[in-house]
């Protein structure tokens, strides 16, 4: 622990109490404008603390900011967070930024984190809205031992773990769209972007992508009819660290599950959470449109199709519309 990390233990344990100065120079000796210097320094990382010269130091509340010494204070996970969480206060993209470390060799399990991005990246070249503070930007970097053409699996995998880390945390009723989005009430509230790097046949990284909309309280107004956040689906304001540390137990929960058992309890848990099946939709497949009734994911992650002539598709990836 650093010393700003044991001056806010301290402050922390005290919660509701006064700290003095002389109590902080006792325990970790240090001098009084030592002190000083790591309460300025906490103050800027978002943390309420009153000073007072008679009576010293009051926490009044924690920072609102994602910062990684939060995530991993009461984090309930083996590896995922455990070791490095880069955080950064602006960035263009996280996922960007996480295949620039994970090309370096960053072992699997970084997180890269950001307050907020210049440039974040959706899936088939658009753009992510990040606004500063309200959402979660987050990229994981993985290396599983599986051959390139499984990695939509974990795209699935993620989109079950962000429809649980949503069921679990907030009354809200979440469901799935394929192949990954997570909506709530038929807008998005989230979305993954998952990229892979491999090299003869084998995956080097995959670079986990989330965002999600958690404090958000207005959209730009072409994407403002389609997206969603907990905020407005609640009328609450929700920790972006609780939903942090949630989404990454569950993450590594079905993860390791993947790499035990398959993908199969994904898929099941992924054609409950959906609220495609029995409806008509269109899916869009590079120059092809399929119209018919989706029947859920089979075992290897498709989405089958059954279109009007009562012949079956089975598809990997694609855009897919409610109709
Ligand atoms: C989608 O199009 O639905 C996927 C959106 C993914 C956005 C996230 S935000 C964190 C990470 N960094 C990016 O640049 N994109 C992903």
């Amino acid at each position: 622990m650093s010393t700003k990390e044991k001056l806010l233990a301290y402050l922390k344990e005290n919660r509701g109490e006064w700290v003095s100065g002389e109590f902080f120079s006792k325990k970790m000796l240090i001098s009084r404008s030592a002190i000083w210097k790591h309460i300025r320094n906490l103050r800027e990382e978002g943390y309420g603390i009153v000073s007072s010269p008679k009576k010293g130091y009051f926490l009044q509340h924690i920072s609102q900011m994602v910062l990684p010494n939060e995530i991993r204070e009461g984090l309930d996970t083996t590896v995922f967070g455990q070791r490095d969480i880069i955080y950064l206060t602006e960035i263009d993209s996280t996922n960007r930024k996480a295949k620039e470390l994970a090309n370096r060799g960053t072992p699997e399990g970084t997180l890269v984190i950001s307050e907020k991005q210049t440039k974040g990246r959706g899936r088939k070249g658009r753009s992510w809205f990040s606004p500063s503070h309200d959402g979660i930007y987050i990229s994981l970097i993985l290396r599983p031992d599986i051959p390139p053409d499984e990695a939509p699996k974990i795209s699935l995998l993620t989109a079950v773990t962000v429809a649980e880390t949503l069921l679990s945390l907030t009354p809200l009723d979440v469901k799935i769209k394929w192949p990954n989005d997570i909506l709530i009430n038929e807008k998005k509230v989230a979305g993954i972007l998952t990229e892979i790097s491999t090299e003869l046949d084998v995956i080097n990284h995959v670079v986990v992508g989330l965002g999600l909309n958690v404090n958000t309280q207005n959209f730009p107004e072409d994407i403002f009819k389609r997206a969603t956040s907990v905020y407005m689906e609640t009328g609450e304001r929700f920790s972006r660290v609780k939903i942090i540390r949630e989404y990454l137990k569950q993450i590594e929960k079905y993860y390791d599950l993947f790499t035990k058992r398959g993908i199969a309890p994904v898929i099941k848990r992924w054609n409950e959470l959906t609220h495609m099946i029995g409806r008509r939709v269109m899916v869009e497949v590079v120059g092809n449109k399929h119209v018919g009734k989706a029947q859920g994911l089979d075992a290897d992650g498709f989405l089958i199709l059954k279109d009007d002539r009562g012949r079956t598709h089975r598809i990997i990836s694609g855009d897919v519309t409610l109709m």
